[in-house]
């Protein structure tokens, strides 16, 4: 089993939005067996949340699923379940290093999925209002995890 973890600041906008749109990616290759993902945050404010009404309107309107999701923290034990943690913006990860257990852990920045972008993290729609930008960004990124984890874990030769 492969675990995939997003990690954004309050888990109700982009982390969930990341979940959602890779698990049903995972679905459609039926590769649910082989691959899981989750999401957290490093801010308390939102624990117990479902996502974001934002997040909820676009994911509806791609018909992707977001039952049952609700906000958590990052904790220590992500760092040894997860082989993929993925940070949606560089302060992110500055929390999540500052989290016990996760000082030496080998983080991916989401936008270095998507090198041609100029934009180099993937902007808050908590603050900017724009869920519809990084839906974008997040289904395109998702496609290329997607590939970059079937060739790095699933292609045993
Ligand atoms: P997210 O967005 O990190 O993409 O979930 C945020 C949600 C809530 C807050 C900040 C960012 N907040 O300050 O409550």
């Amino acid at each position: 089993m492969v675990n995939v973890l997003f990690v954004c600041l309050g888990n109700i906008c982009r982390s969930p939005m990341a979940e959602a749109v890779l698990r049903n990616k995972i679905e459609q290759r039926q590769l649910a067996d082989q691959i899981t993902v989750d999401s957290a945050g490093t801010g308390d404010w939102h624990i117990g949340k479902a996502p974001h009404e934002g997040t909820r309107r676009i994911l509806d309107l791609h018909g992707i699923s977001y039952e049952n999701m609700r906000a958590r923290l990052v904790a220590g034990e992500d760092f040894e379940k997860f082989e993929y943690i993925i940070c949606m913006d560089k302060s992110n990860g500055e929390n999540v290093r500052k989290i016990p257990g996760g000082e030496q852990s080998t983080l991916l920045f989401f936008m270095d999925l998507l090198p041609d972008e100029e934009l180099r993290e993937v902007p808050d729609p908590y603050f900017t209002g724009n869920f519809e930008q990084v839906y974008d960004l997040i289904n395109a990124g998702c496609d290329v995890l997607l590939e970059r984890i079937i060739q790095e874990k699933l292609q045993q030769a």
